[in-house]
Order: C-alpha cells, then structure tokens, then sequence
C-alpha cells in the first residue's frame, strides 16, 4: 500500500488481493493500451489544458504502450518533437505499427531521469505517480532538468471519488499531496483542473 506521508512508497500490499500490479511487471501491454483507447477523449482535454500546440516539444513520462503519444505526435505536428520514455520494455515493444517520424523512444526511470532537454519542453507525466517507487522523486528530477519556461503537467486519479477505472481508491493520490510535491520541487503550480472521470491535474512552470 502506497504511504505518502513521506516521499518513498512502500511495496507492503498488505496481501489486499485487490490485483493491482503497481510496477507493472506483469501486466499485458495488449489491455492497457486498450484501456488508453478508451479513455482517449480526455487526451485531446488534457492537451488543451497543458497548452500543447503544434510545434511544441512534449517529453512524455511513463508512455505506456503508446496511444497517448500517437496523439500527442498528431498534436505537436511536424514542426514538433515528441520524447517518450518508461522504464519498462514491454511498453515501448508494444507500439503497435510504425513509431510516428517526430518521436523518439526512450528507455528509462523517472526516477533517475535519461533526459537533459536543452530547449523548453512540456513534460506530461499522466497516470504515472501512482505507479512510481518514489513519485515526489520523479517531479524532483524535471525540476532539476527541464529548462526555464518548461512546463509539467501531471495528472493522477482522486482518492476521494470513486470509478470504475483507475487503481484501487487507496494507490490514488490526493491532489494536495501532488500539489505539495510540486512545490518542494521548486514548480510553480500555475493550473489546476478537476474532470468528470474522477481525475484530476495540475499545470506547473519552471521558474
Ligand atoms: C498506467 S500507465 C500510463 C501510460 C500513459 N501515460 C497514459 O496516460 O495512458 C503508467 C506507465 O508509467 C510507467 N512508469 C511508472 N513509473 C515510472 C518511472 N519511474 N519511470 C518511467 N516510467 C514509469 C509504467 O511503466 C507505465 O507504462
């Protein structure tokens, strides 16, 4: 069960038998991309509310199995780059067809970022704390290695609303939590949004 009263996650799920894999080790790619599908009318609403527009270079954290960064290239355009990275092969193997011509895909922990952006990027980290070791590790890295006038947003489920998708209520993390994290980062917390699927975001800028 995830403890965030301090910065580090404990792996004790208590033997809860709620079958929730949280480091994603074992889970079949096929059906989580499936699930990215068919929440895929929030990604253009998430895009929106993280200002990305064509052009713009987005370094997305814990891609998954690909769809969202799909998305995210048709968004940025040509002109625009996207950097997508997770720490688990299986995920990058997945990308069902040709990886699209303005993305890169990285292997890589958060956690120890792989990634030293030279120009301003905005960094999408969405539905990926939960399953991180160390979460508050991961906004402490983009903090220290995006550039000024780069952005993050992150987006997480609420603890306090229930849904038929998402983790278990109690692997969510509460919004102040993300919003305390932010700040000790050294992110200005500039946006933050509430959505109808239980979910939430916030926007923040490098000083
Ligand atoms: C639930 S999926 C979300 C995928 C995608 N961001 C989306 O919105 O659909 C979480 C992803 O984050 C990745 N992840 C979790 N912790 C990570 C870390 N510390 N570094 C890199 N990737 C991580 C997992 O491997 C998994 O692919």
């Amino acid at each position: 069960m995830h403890d965030h009263g301090d910065h580090e996650h404990s792996h004790d799920h208590g033997g809860d038998g709620d079958g929730f894999d949280e480091e994603m080790h074992d889970v079949d790619w096929g059906r989580v991309r499936e699930r990215q599908v068919a929440r895929g009318e929030h990604v253009e609403t998430w895009f929106d509310d993280a200002g990305i527009d064509a052009g713009d270079d987005v370094l997305e954290v814990g891609c998954g199995p690909g769809y969202v960064t799909e998305r995210l290239a048709e968004r940025v355009g040509e002109d625009g780059r996207v950097v997508a990275f997770d720490r688990q092969l299986g995920a990058l193997a997945s990308f069902t067809g040709d990886v699209p011509e303005n993305v890169s895909l990285v292997l890589g922990d958060a956690e120890s970022l792989p990634i030293a952006p030279c120009e301003p990027v905005t960094a999408l980290v969405a539905y990926v704390l939960h399953h991180a070791d160390r979460p508050a590790r991961v906004l402490a890295e983009l903090a220290g290695a995006l550039p000024s006038g780069s952005r993050v947003f992150v987006a997480e489920y609420a603890p306090d609303a229930d849904s038929e998708v998402g983790p278990p209520t109690h692997y969510r993390i509460a919004a102040g939590t993300i919003d305390g994290w932010l700040a000790d980062a050294g992110f200005d917390v500039t946006d933050e949004f509430g959505y109808e699927n239980a979910t939430y975001a916030y926007l923040a800028s490098v000083a």
